[in-house]
């Protein structure tokens, strides 16, 4: 490892609408800030060129205060960490720029972060309230953009073994939201309703998929016909029935989602499951998953809820890893909107 045994990492996500900045000494998270970008609300769904400039307003006050929260001195830090992608071009290069240039200005090593690969890794943060999976694993990482199935072997071997053909995991809970009428984004407002719903009332199709891959662009196309049948009959349809609608539809969405882990298990014969990515805040996804440790004998890994969604927290921790493997990047690395998990 060079140089000091203590290593602190500033780390910087800015892949879609979160601006954050975390600090973290070694595996610890000194501090982790986020600025979630409201503006998105207005259009019902993230608009790429306000999101680019929201980072740019957001950035400076954001890294400013995750310094200051850790209580440390910028000239303390070891190196820089930033998401180079997957995400959004325009709000990946604000978190690019600004880490390529403070890395400049402060002398020190640039390290470059894949935002999937940070989604899973947030379990290897040390925290009291979270145990870190054993290698082999397998991650289940949904979120807005993505839905994947990971085997991840160790911290620099990972495979993709399944993944969505169209939507992501995050985009069927915000589309069917959009359909009840509920606002951007709607996923956590799905899982608000369905606590007091009845799951079972409404069913919808359950796609046949090959492998270990998933689709989820039906279950909108179901939704929305069922929505459009039900409220010309009546027209009070959604709001009579919002809590049963929003517990069928997040059923059918983690039953798709156990059908291709339990695949998943019996194809590689690896138990020990980790979830990450913004659904994992999903309080149905949490119960099933705990719930599979004494019904299939699995054992399951939820992160604490702050290191679901996007955190800069999550990119440090894969700066930390990088960084003890002395895997720097150079001033010429460029942000890549798609990026895939190797
Ligand atoms: O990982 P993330 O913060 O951003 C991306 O990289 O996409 O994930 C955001 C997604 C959104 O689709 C949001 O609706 C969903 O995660 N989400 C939830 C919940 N909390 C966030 N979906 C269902 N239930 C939740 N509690
Ligand atoms: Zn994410």
């Amino acid at each position: 490892m060079p140089e000091h045994d203590t290593i602190y990492i500033l780390a910087i996500e800015s892949s879609c609408d979160d601006t954050s900045a975390a600090v973290l000494m070694n595996d610890k998270v000194l501090s982790n800030v986020v600025a979630t970008q409201a503006i998105h609300k207005e259009y019902g769904g993230v608009v790429p060129e306000l999101a680019s400039r929201a980072h740019q307003q957001n950035i400076v006050p954001v890294v400013h205060q995750a310094i200051a929260k850790a209580n440390i001195d910028k000239k303390q830090l070891s190196a820089i960490a930033f998401t180079r992608g997957p995400g959004l071009m325009g709000s990946l290069l604000v978190g690019t720029s600004f880490a390529k240039s403070l890395s400049l200005g402060l002398q020190i090593p640039l390290i470059e972060v894949n935002h999937m690969k940070a989604h899973i890794l947030a379990h290897f943060i040390d925290d009291e309230t979270m145990q870190a999976p054993s290698f082999p694993f397998l991650a289940l990482t949904i979120s807005g953009g993505h839905t994947q199935i990971v085997q991840v072997n160790d911290f620099f071997d990972m495979k993709i073994i399944g993944q969505t053909l169209d939507d992501a995991v995050g985009e069927a809970f915000d589309k069917s939201a959009k359909i009840l009428g509920l606002p951007y984004p709607g996923g956590p407002l799905i899982d608000k309703y369905a606590a007091t719903g009845d799951s079972h009332k409404f069913e919808f199709t359950i796609p046949n998929v090959k492998d270990l891959d998933f689709s989820f662009s039906g279950l909108k196309t179901n939704i929305l016909y069922f929505i459009q049948r039900k409220t010309k009959e009546n027209p009070d349809f959604i709001k009579n029935n919002l809590e049963d609608i929003c517990a069928s539809i997040q059923y059918t969405i983690i039953t798709i989602l156990m059908k291709k882990l339990k695949k998943a298990v019996k194809q590689t014969g690896i138990k020990e499951i980790a979830i990450g990515g913004g659904v994992s805040a999903n309080s149905g996804i949490r119960k099933v998953l705990t719930e599979a440790q004494t019904k299939y004998g699995w054992k399951t890994y939820i992160p604490k809820f702050e290191y679901c969604t996007d955190n800069a927290a999550m990119i440090g921790i894969v700066g930390y890893q990088k960084y003890k493997d002395e895997q720097f990047s150079q001033q010429d690395v460029t942000a890549k909107a798609r990026y895939v998990i190797s």
